[in-house]
């Protein structure tokens, strides 16, 4: 969900109102995923990197996060939506950590759809996490070296329970990763677009998947093998 902050810049607003605006895109976002019958949407809200932004706008984000959180609980529960988070969760502010908390436990038998906020995440730190996970388990005798393969992998990354991803978009004209979800974007499909986050609607969704729809995804085999 990038370019919130070029958005304010542009119409001579503080980068504040950038992100307040991007919420709006959240929402409609997540309204035209649950309608369209996706099952996991994941948006990438906080990186670990994001902490080294000056104090005030990681308050402002952090403020909008719980505030955004009590607004919607409703909503989410209205229509079947399951909140999750993946990430560094503890080094997120009391405040944040208890609201997220209490709104995943109250949404956590919603099946429609499972949204996933990545918040203080980075791929890099996830990989790290899992590959002391896992040394430790070798080192206790509890898995063994020969038997880690993908599956272990991908039962360790905070993505445990959600599958690869199909399709990744950025926003606001930005042709990068930027550290989010390395291992689980191996065979997704990626789309950028330049529009800004806060300007993104239904439509440019629409779009995105539309654009993804004529792509054919061979994951290595030829085309006359998938036929
Ligand atoms: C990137 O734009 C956006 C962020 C770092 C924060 C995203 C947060 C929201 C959209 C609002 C809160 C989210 C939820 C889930 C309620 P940028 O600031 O890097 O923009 P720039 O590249 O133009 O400076």
């Amino acid at each position: 969900m990038d370019g919130n902050g070029r958005w304010a810049k542009q119409k001579g607003f503080i980068r504040a109102i950038g992100h307040e605006n991007g919420t709006k895109s959240v929402r409609e976002t997540v309204e035209t995923c649950a309608e369209l019958g996706i099952e996991n949407l994941t948006l990438y809200a906080f990186s670990t990197e994001n902490w080294n932004r000056p104090k005030l706008e990681v308050d402002t984000l952090m403020k909008l996060l719980v505030s955004s959180l009590k607004k919607e609980i409703k909503t989410l529960q209205n229509n079947n939506i399951k909140l999750n988070a993946i990430g560094n969760l503890n080094s997120l502010p009391k405040k944040v950590f208890k609201e997220l908390h209490e709104v995943i436990t109250k949404t956590q038998d919603n099946t429609r759809m499972t949204l996933t906020l990545a918040l203080s995440y980075g791929s890099r730190e996830e990989l790290i996490s899992v590959v002391k996970e896992i040394s430790n388990k070798v080192k206790n005798n509890i898995i063994s070296l020969e038997n880690i393969d993908e599956s272990v992998i991908n039962k360790h990354l905070y993505t445990q329970n959600l599958p690869d991803v199909d399709l990744l978009i950025r926003t606001s004209g930005e042709q990068r990763i930027s550290n989010f979800l390395l291992w689980q974007i191996a065979y997704a499909e990626l789309y950028f677009t330049d529009v800004l986050w806060p300007d993104f609607t239904k439509q440019h969704l629409y779009d995105a998947i539309t654009d993804y729809q004529k792509r054919e995804r061979r994951f290595g085999k030829t085309s006359e093998q998938l036929s």
